[in-house]
């Protein structure tokens, strides 16, 4: 079987979801390996690193496509290099299904079976597999080192001769995944570390990390079967905006990560409450793609708000695309290892499996 992937819009996308090393994996395994000239050039993965673990570099895109049975990505192709998709054929990425849901379409009127990572179920089995995980936790850390990086003060506690420089206090609005990794990067740096969420089984998390979790009292707990939040009542709300109002007033770095699958992010550092933070703060909002955290945030620019600098990209994960690759590569080697039938040379789209039903966009 032919395996093959084609270069992103570099504009937007920096990741490839083949590395060199995976390139070698997929080739031990049996598939012959199809990309296109300068693939990794811009990481650093020369030409030479894949055709010397064997795989087949080419100059057209459409040829590339036209032979090949897998496609791997990072997100859908564009409207022309999707036109080269023909029956059989299997497109693995992250392809996000709420939002292309017409392109989605399309593609399944025309046979072609697309599996999309980001619906993967969080079960034990599929960890290997969880690109929302691999990639999360680095954007987690990367926000952090973002805010602290424009943030004018420093961020450890100091005792010098000339006075004492006090730790920055750190607020992580949503304890998943990346807030979690913003938690450790945060108190690793020196700095003292809130943390708030609606789920209740994040405070043990967010405490073993040394974070002090701030709980809005005599709630329900919002977290539904499958470990992600629900949208939460007016009341909780309520309640949430006064604890964290009271909670800015000594904070000085906020990063936010509060999303609820299939929904806008939830709006938790409404306009008022930027009155109680002090000027030179900084916030980095991880969920500016979903509409941001704050009243404020707005994609890929800083916005001054009374002093105080909100920032937000689309992909901070074009910041770190290197490490960024190398754990998305590994995913995808994981998925396709259980999908592909090495004795029959076939993929095996068992949808007795839940890993593959679950992706299986239908
Ligand atoms: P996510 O990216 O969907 O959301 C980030 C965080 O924001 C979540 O912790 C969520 O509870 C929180 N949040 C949502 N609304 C909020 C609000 N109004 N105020 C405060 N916080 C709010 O979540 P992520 O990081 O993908 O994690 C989802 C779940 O999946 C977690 O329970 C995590 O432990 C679980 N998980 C399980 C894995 C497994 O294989 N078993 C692997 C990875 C994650």
């Amino acid at each position: 079987m032919n395996l093959a992937s084609i270069s992103e819009n570099r504009t937007f996308e920096k990741r490839v979801p083949i590395t060199p090393e995976i390139a070698k994996k997929y080739i031990d395994l049996g598939l012959k390996l199809f990309l296109p000239n300068n693939y990794g050039t811009h990481l650093g993965f020369n030409d030479e690193d894949y055709e010397n673990v064997g795989a087949n570099l080419l100059n057209d895109e459409k040829e590339i496509i036209n032979n090949s049975d897998i496609i791997v990505q990072l997100g859908l192709l564009d409207e022309q290099k999707q036109s080269y998709l023909k029956e059989n054929q299997t497109l693995i990425g992250s392809l996000n299904v709420s939002l292309n849901k017409e392109k989605l379409d399309s593609l399944k009127i025309k046979k072609i079976n697309c599996f999309s990572l980001e619906l993967l179920p969080r079960i034990t089995r599929a960890q290997s597999m969880d690109i929302l995980s691999s990639q999360a936790n680095l954007a987690g850390y990367k926000a952090v080192v973002e805010a602290f990086q424009i943030y004018e003060r420093a961020i450890p506690m100091m005792m010098t001769a000339a006075g004492t420089i006090p730790a920055a206090k750190v607020l992580v609005v949503g304890a998943g995944v990346a807030g979690l990794q913003a938690i450790a990067t945060a108190k690793r740096m020196g700095a003292v570390v809130f943390a708030t969420d609606v789920r209740m089984a994040s405070k043990e998390q967010v405490e073993s990390l040394g974070g002090k979790f701030l709980t809005v009292e005599g709630t329900e707990n919002l977290e539904t079967e499958g470990g992600y939040a629900k949208e939460a009542s007016d009341d909780f709300k309520k309640k949430q905006e006064e604890l964290l109002s009271e909670t800015l007033k000594k904070i000085d770095i906020i990063i936010c990560t509060a999303l609820i699958p299939g929904r806008e992010a939830p709006k938790i550092i409404k306009e008022e409450m930027f009155k109680n933070l002090q000027p030179g703060s900084v916030i980095y909002d991880l969920a500016a793609i979903q509409g941001g955290n704050t009243a404020f945030t707005q994609l890929n620019k800083i916005v001054e708000k009374n002093g105080v600098k909100i920032l937000g990209e689309a992909n901070i994960l074009n910041k770190l695309p290197v490490s960024a690759s190398n754990l998305y590569a590994k995913n995808v080697y994981n998925f396709i290892l259980n999908l592909y039938d090495k004795e029959n040379n076939k993929l095996n789209i068992n949808l007795e499996d839940e890993i593959i039903e679950k992706t299986l966009v239908k």
